[in-house]
């Protein structure tokens, strides 16, 4: 359960929204006016298809609700047809961007060394990345999560410096995503202290206590609040459930009801 006080306030709860290609302006619209109530103490972020960034944040122009893109391209600027860059982003509006998620890795070709740049670029450009990392089905079973989540938290964060800079971490086991079959509240609780201990290794407690790591992987209304009661779960990455307003709506209710029992 979350107690400490001090370590909690410097990981305020969010909920972010993975809308991946899905919806139309209508609709997402529609839906984010369902949640804004909830998005005060908690922090809630969505991330629509990027034709809809700036109708979004126009959208949003007075609600704390946030904007975050779904990718960035490697490079600032120059000759690369239909790509877009994290200093674009910036400038737009946006605050987030998710770099790594598992269908870029599986459809895309990304990898470890793509996300190094993705992570460096959003750095620089003062957006936070939320870099995903999860195990597949098969690497679960065989029983090497612990295994792979080292390697693409240390590949990808090598030489990346963290001081005075945000970065949340979005723990997604592939066998979870769009399943039905989240993990148990307690396995994401287990794997998220091991992230925690990695990145403490690497950066420094003082370093890991501040970042955010979040789950996602078959988030609903119902196993939501389970996993933002778990110490270090900090908050929640979210694909089909965000699509429905109402389940949604619950899930930003959720955060919010963490964080207040954490603002006390
Ligand atoms: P689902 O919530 O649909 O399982 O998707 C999770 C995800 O990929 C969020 O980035």
């Amino acid at each position: 359960m979350k107690t400490q006080k001090n370590i909690i306030d410097q990981r305020r709860p969010i909920i972010m929204a993975n809308w991946k290609l899905n919806g139309d302006i209508d609709l997402l619209c529609k839906s984010v006016s369902s949640f804004v109530k909830h998005a005060y103490l908690a922090e809630v972020v969505v991330c629509p298809p990027y034709l809809y960034i700036r109708d979004m944040l126009n959208f949003l122009r007075n609600s704390p609700i946030k904007v975050g893109g779904q990718n960035i391209s490697k490079h600032d600027s120059g000759a690369f047809t239909g790509e877009t860059s994290a200093r674009m982003l910036k400038e737009a509006g946006c605050r987030y961007c998710i770099v790594g998620h598992s269908e870029r890795r599986e459809i895309f070709g990304e990898n470890n060394i793509s996300c190094q740049i993705k992570i460096t670029r959003a750095l620089e450009a003062n957006l936070t990345p939320v870099y995903c990392i999860g195990e597949s089905q098969n690497e679960y079973e065989q029983g090497l999560t612990e295994q792979v989540l080292s390697h693409q938290l240390r590949e990808a964060l090598e030489g990346i410096d963290l001081t005075n800079k945000n970065l949340c971490i979005a723990y997604e086991p592939v066998w979870a995503i769009g399943t039905g079959k989240a993990a148990t509240p307690e396995i994401a609780q287990t794997t998220h202290a091991y992230i925690r201990k990695e990145l403490c290794e690497m950066y420094g407690a003082e370093v890991a206590d501040t970042i955010r790591i979040m789950y996602g992987g078959s988030v609903n209304k119902t196993n939501a609040h389970l996993m933002l009661e778990q110490a270090d779960v900090d908050g929640l990455l979210v694909g089909g459930a965000s699509l429905d307003p109402e389940h949604f709506s619950e899930i930003c209710r959720s955060a919010e009801e963490t964080a207040k029992g954490v603002c006390l």
